[in-house]
């Protein structure tokens, strides 16, 4: 066998991209309260961008908001708002907009989840998921499109990785997420000739998120995912920031449409039976 490879930490992106691409650039987040949206959120604002982070829970947005306006020395509007209900989030655009004059980049990253076969999950549970995921995501390109437009912007759609394959106790988000990606796709050619760009990243484990925390490496299902991911470790959320960073910035401007997965190699391993 030969010796294994272990890839280093992620760097973060500004070792990588100039620190002010984004100056004059507004980012709306939704889910950017916690987790894998709050980095891509902190990672947008670090290269100039101010930024609104959207959720259902006020009082996380505000801490969050507080540290990411601390960390990076760019403004953070928290809003409330349930993605499922179009109103909210039209106020919620219309409140950024107020404040910042404009939305150049969105990341529709509110996600429901938990575990449960499909013999036990019942029609509302499925039902909430997709609403949150997949309706939330339309709700927020209906809610954002006409500013996008204007300023020619991007999407990025926040995945996963799961419905590549038949995931045990995920048939509602493998709906929801597979949804998801047909919508970004559309999004893409409808929008292109009007200068605005959708893309996917779908995460694979990263490490201390809900997605791993919660439902996969403390499930039914457990494992120790960084002994076989490929590039021999769990991902970090600074992984998805980085992508994030590029996929925005105008090294990514003929790209559009496109599926992301950032997990280390793990969609293509297929281990010998
Ligand atoms: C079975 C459940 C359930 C559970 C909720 N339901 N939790 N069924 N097992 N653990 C069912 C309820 O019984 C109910 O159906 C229906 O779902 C709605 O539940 P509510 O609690 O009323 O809904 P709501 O408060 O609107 O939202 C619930 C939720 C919640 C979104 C599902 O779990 C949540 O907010 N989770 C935190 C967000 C989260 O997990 N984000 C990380 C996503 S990670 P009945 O029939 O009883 O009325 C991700 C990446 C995937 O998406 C990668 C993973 C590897």
């Amino acid at each position: 066998m030969p010796q294994r490879h272990v890839e280093p930490a992620p760097v973060d992106s500004t070792a990588v991209f100039k620190n002010d691409i984004f100056k004059g650039k507004v980012l709306f987040c939704t889910g950017g309260g916690s987790g894998i949206c709050k980095a891509m959120t902190e990672a947008v604002m670090r290269h100039g961008a101010h930024a609104a982070i959207v959720g259902r829970k006020l009082d996380r947005l505000q801490a969050s908001a507080e540290e990411l306006a601390a960390a990076t020395g760019n403004q953070c509007l928290p809003v409330q708002a349930d993605v499922r209900n179009p109103k909210l989030l039209q106020e919620a655009v219309a409140k950024t907009v107020e404040k910042f004059g404009r939305i150049d980049f969105v990341i529709c990253g509110a996600a429901g989840n938990f575990l449960a076969p499909i013999s036990k999950l019942s029609e509302n549970g499925f039902r909430t998921v997709i609403e949150i995921d997949t309706l939330g995501t339309y709700n927020t390109i209906k809610a954002t499109l006409p500013h996008l437009r204007a300023s020619k912007g991007s999407y990025i759609h926040v995945s996963a990785t799961l419905h590549y394959r038949g995931t045990p106790y995920q048939v509602h988000v493998s709906a929801a997420k597979a949804a998801v990606d047909a919508t970004s796709a559309v999004l893409a050619v409808e929008e292109g000739p009007h200068g605005v760009r959708s893309n996917v990243i779908a995460p694979g484990p990263i490490a201390g998120t809900e997605g791993m925390d919660r439902l996969s490496a403390k499930g039914p299902a457990a494992q120790d995912y960084a002994s076989f991911v490929p590039l021999g470790r769990d991902g970090d959320v600074r992984d998805i920031a980085n992508v994030t960073v590029f996929l925005f910035s105008d090294a990514a401007r003929f790209i559009t449409g496109q599926i992301f997965p950032v997990d280390g190699g793990c969609e293509h391993l297929r281990t010998l039976p």
